[in-house]
């Protein structure tokens, strides 16, 4: 089941930045930076929120400004791969940019992301640029781009 723009309330962030911590470790998001990103829903950000047994297993966050829109986070908990939930959140959040009426969406992924590069590209996001040594652990990131205006 999927939540959409969840309250602006403190445990969802908590939830949010456990999800961060084991998907992303060193370098998932904090309580207060993933709190920061809910308060801009719904001006500039859209969130949704992956929810197994009532609990939060996933999100995917969305920043809209001017006319491009940018995948700032998808993230689902080993637990809940593999069943179709990061492609649901990523079209939720693709609906969304376009309902606001983006030309398109970027977003930038570890290019040894097989599981999120096979999401992307099947999805129809197609390699815009590279960024060397863009992790702190050196790995190189793919920006990639998807057009949403025919
Ligand atoms: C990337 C991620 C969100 C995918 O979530 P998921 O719920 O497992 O994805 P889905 O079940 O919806 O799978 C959608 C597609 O992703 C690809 N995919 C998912 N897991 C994969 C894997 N282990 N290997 C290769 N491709 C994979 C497949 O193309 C799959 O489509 P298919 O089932 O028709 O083959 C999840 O692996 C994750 O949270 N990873 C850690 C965080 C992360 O890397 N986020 C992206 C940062 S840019």
């Amino acid at each position: 089941m999927i939540r959409v723009e969840p309250p602006r309330e403190g445990s969802d962030a908590a939830r949010v930045a456990d999800v961060e911590a084991v998907c992303f470790g060193a370098e998932g998001w904090s309580e207060a930076a993933v709190r920061a990103e809910l308060d801009g829903v719904p001006d500039t950000r859209h969130v949704l929120l992956w929810l197994a047994r009532g609990e939060v297993a996933g999100w995917a966050d969305l920043m809209v400004v001017g006319d491009v829109a940018e995948v700032m986070r998808l993230a689902v908990l080993p637990s809940g791969r593999g069943a179709g939930a990061g492609r649901a959140l990523l079209r939720g959040l693709l609906d969304e940019a376009r309902r606001r009426g983006s030309e398109r969406v970027l977003l930038e992924v570890a290019d040894d992301n097989v599981a999120a590069l096979a999401l992307y590209r099947g999805e129809g996001f197609v390699d815009l640029s590279r960024r060397r040594a863009y992790y702190a652990d050196g790995r190189d990131a793919l920006v990639l781009a998807l057009p949403l205006t025919m």
